[in-house]
């Protein structure tokens, strides 16, 4: 028997009131579910309801949300005070620390007080969803629901299918899922799943870039926001996430693909962790931050800042990288100048190694 993920008053549990778990909670709500938030630390649990509130009101400010339906996703927001209080849920979405040992502990839990068809799911971020539902009885109604940061902008979610879950898990989450106005896709439990597998470049490939001090992170941030037009550069995007979330994360994928040298990360990455700078939520990361947690940017180098570049060496044109640099108004150099940037697409290979095959790194920068 499986839960009815059409029920109009659909209860979602969620364990952890962190960034993600706020999220999860505030996309139930404004999908016309209640959500019921529980969280170890003290006060926790009322402090995410009270920011989520905040929230709601600044959408019904913008016209984003009617005054009726805001008011109803806030009278549909529950801070519980145990665990216990998640019993008739028929969803629990997990979002603690990104560690097994703990999170098999909090499924088990999670289990004992739950009905024996309340979907269990993990907002995991890496970990095999079969390693955590090795430790419960019912494993066909455990899944991955794996969202994005910041949740109620990010619209995909990916719904893990482990070797036990069953169809009609998938099924509900699915429904569940659209329900909370997300994009669901299913992908297999492996570890990373699709999105944190697939961009796992953008963390290693700028944590290496770094370590090898070829550029400062905010050097390396600038070119791929205001140049690649990503939203974030990877050193803000690490800060943001956490970097008790993102390391341990890369650790996992490194170790699940059995050591995969493209998929390590950098010790400056440890060093972060290592040293509590965690990124915005301790107010230091690669980034110092002011008094309203706003990032403090190092100037830029006038001479990249001034001096956009004009011309660009291309040593081997692959996918059309050549016709891409001279659309963005660059002039393509015969050869190396020793002083104009150098474009390579490491394309199934680390930057690194395609520095080192092309002979990149006998000239001076
Ligand atoms: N931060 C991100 O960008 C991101 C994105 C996708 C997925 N995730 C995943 O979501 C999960 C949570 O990440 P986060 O960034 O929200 O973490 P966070 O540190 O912001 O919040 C975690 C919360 O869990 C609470 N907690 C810890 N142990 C608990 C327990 N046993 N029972 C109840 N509450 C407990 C903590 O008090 C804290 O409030 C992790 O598995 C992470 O990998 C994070």
């Amino acid at each position: 028997m499986s839960i009815d993920p059409h029920k109009e008053n659909l209860k979602v549990g969620v364990i952890g009131a962190g960034a993600m778990g706020r999220g999860i909670a505030q996309v139930s709500v404004t999908g016309g579910m209640q959500a019921l938030i529980f969280d170890t630390a003290d006060g926790a649990a009322q402090k995410a309801c009270d920011f989520i509130g905040g929230m709601i009101d600044r959408s019904v400010e913008k016209g984003r949300l009617s005054e009726t339906d805001g008011s109803n996703a806030k009278n549909n927001l529950i801070a519980a005070e145990k665990l216990e209080d998640l019993s008739d849920c028929d969803l629990v979405v997990e979002a603690i620390v990104e560690n097994l040992d703990v999170k098999q502990k909090v499924f088990q839990q999670i289990e004992s007080v739950v009905r024996k068809e309340t979907i269990i799911a993990s907002n995991t971020s890496s970990i095999r969803i079969a390693s955590i539902a090795s430790a419960c009885t019912h494993k066909d109604r455990i899944a991955g629901l794996h969202f994005f940061n910041p949740v109620p902008l990010m619209k995909l979610v990916e719904v893990i299918n482990a070797t036990e879950t069953s169809a009609e898990t998938i099924e509900a989450l699915n429904v569940i899922g659209k329900r909370m106005g997300r994009v669901p896709v299913v992908v297999k439990d492996a570890p990373g799943f699709l999105v944190n597998l697939g961009g796992r470049a953008y963390t290693t490939e700028a944590m290496r870039l770094a370590a090898e001090g070829v550029a400062q992170p905010h050097e390396i941030d600038a070119i791929m926001r205001d140049a690649c037009g990503f939203r974030m550069g990877p050193f803000e995007l690490a800060d943001l996430t956490g970097i008790d979330v993102n390391f341990p994360v890369s650790q996992i994928i490194y170790s699940g693909y059995f050591y995969d040298k493209r998929l390590a990360t950098s010790p400056i990455h440890e060093s972060m962790m290592e040293a509590g700078r965690l990124g915005r939520k301790t107010k230091a990361g690669f980034y110092d931050y002011d008094d309203n947690g706003q990032i403090i940017y190092p100037d830029l180098d006038p001479k990249i800042k001034d001096n956009p570049a004009a011309r660009a060496y291309v040593p081997e044109d692959i996918e059309g990288l050549e016709p891409i640099a001279r659309d963005i108004g660059l002039s393509i150099l015969k050869e190396d100048d020793g002083i104009s940037p150098i474009l390579v697409a490491p394309v199934g290979e680390d930057c690194t190694s395609v520095v080192h095959r092309l002979g990149l790194m006998s000239k001076e920068p």
